[in-house]
């Protein structure tokens, strides 16, 4: 954990191979300390500030429920309550807040505020979902896949749908782990570029393989995870109609499902919509593990914070 002291956790980029398989392998060991009782107050008596300037319910309780497991403290802060909202500038809001806090996590809509912030503050930055990036899931998303498989180099990760900051995180992940990652998006829906790019040559590295398709049958044949999103993002809710149009044919049901392996795992991010980027028979069905996902935020981000924050 020592070498992670301090350091902010922005985006997958800016983590190694071997440290984002250290968070996972810590996040199952406080797992098992929370689940036996058994006390990590690593964190007694340190604060973390959570910046929320989108709607949440995942990221808002799992941060503030972990931080109290921690034997710290978490405050929200809503951007309307906040100067931030009001035109103070990111700068001093992060000098300011470093003096009284130990973390921040923030969650928002451009990513280049976050790097801002962090730039800004002292204390470690922590980013809770931003137009670009979603870390803290995918970090729990595979360790939610590690306790399913047992494994996750050779693994093949197929996401069908919007290439949006869920995907990034996703493709990013999934290069540093040796998997393999396959999207299918329709025209004009694609990830960033620089995602793409360097995801491809950590791929390289680690044995793992990236694909871009038009065609989610192509991208689902044989995944061991298959994964969705909704189609129109938080801020991107005007373009809901036209999004319902454009993903029409890229919905995971019972006919796309059959490609995939028998004992394929269906992962979603939440909150999801069902009946557009997914059926109500895939998500609630036997391969399912959203709920697992949704409780790894938890333990994935107590190890995070622990790690960053000690
Ligand atoms: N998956 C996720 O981040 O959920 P919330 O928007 O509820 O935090
Ligand atoms: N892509 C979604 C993820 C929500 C957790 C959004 O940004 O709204």
């Amino acid at each position: 954990a020592a070498q992670l002291k301090g350091k902010d956790f922005l985006a997958l980029v800016d983590y190694t191979s071997e440290e984002i398989e250290y968070l996972i392998h810590y996040a199952i060991e406080l797992k098992r300390k929370q689940k036996a009782r058994e006390p990590h107050a690593v964190l007694a008596g340190k604060t973390l500030g959570m910046i929320f300037e989108k709607s949440s319910t995942r990221t808002r309780v799992s941060f503030e429920v972990g931080m109290y497991q921690l034997g710290g403290q978490a405050l929200f802060l809503s951007k309307n309550d906040l100067q931030l909202g009001r035109g103070e500038t990111v700068w001093d809001t992060a000098q300011t807040l470093s003096r009284y806090l130990d973390g921040i996590m923030i969650r928002t809509y451009e990513h280049r505020k976050v790097i801002d912030l962090a730039r800004g503050s002292t204390v470690p930055v922590i980013n809770g979902l931003t137009d670009y990036a979603h870390p803290c899931q995918v970090m729990a998303d595979y360790q939610t896949v590690l306790e399913k498989k047992g494994r996750l180099k050779g693994l093949k990760v197929a996401y069908i749908g919007d290439g949006n900051n869920m995907v990034h995180s996703l493709m990013m992940g999934a290069s540093k782990l040796g998997m393999n990652f396959a999207i299918a998006s329709p025209e004009g829906y694609d990830p960033d570029k620089e995602v793409i790019q360097i995801s491809k040559e950590n791929a390289a590295q680690t044995g793992g393989s990236v694909l871009l398709t038009r065609d989610p049958r192509e991208a689902i044949e044989n995944a061991d995870v298959v994964y969705t999103d909704v189609w129109a993002s938080m801020g991107f809710e005007a373009e809901q109609q036209e999004r319902e149009i454009a993903f029409k044919n890229f919905q995971i049901n019972e006919a796309l499902v059959k490609h995939a392996k028998q004992d394929y795992l269906f992962m979603h991010c939440l909150p999801a919509h069902r009946g557009e980027e997914v059926s109500e028979g895939v998500i609630d069905g036997p391969n399912s593990i959203i709920f697992d996902q949704a409780e790894n935020r938890l333990h994935a981000q107590k190890a995070i914070m622990a790690a960053t924050m000690i």
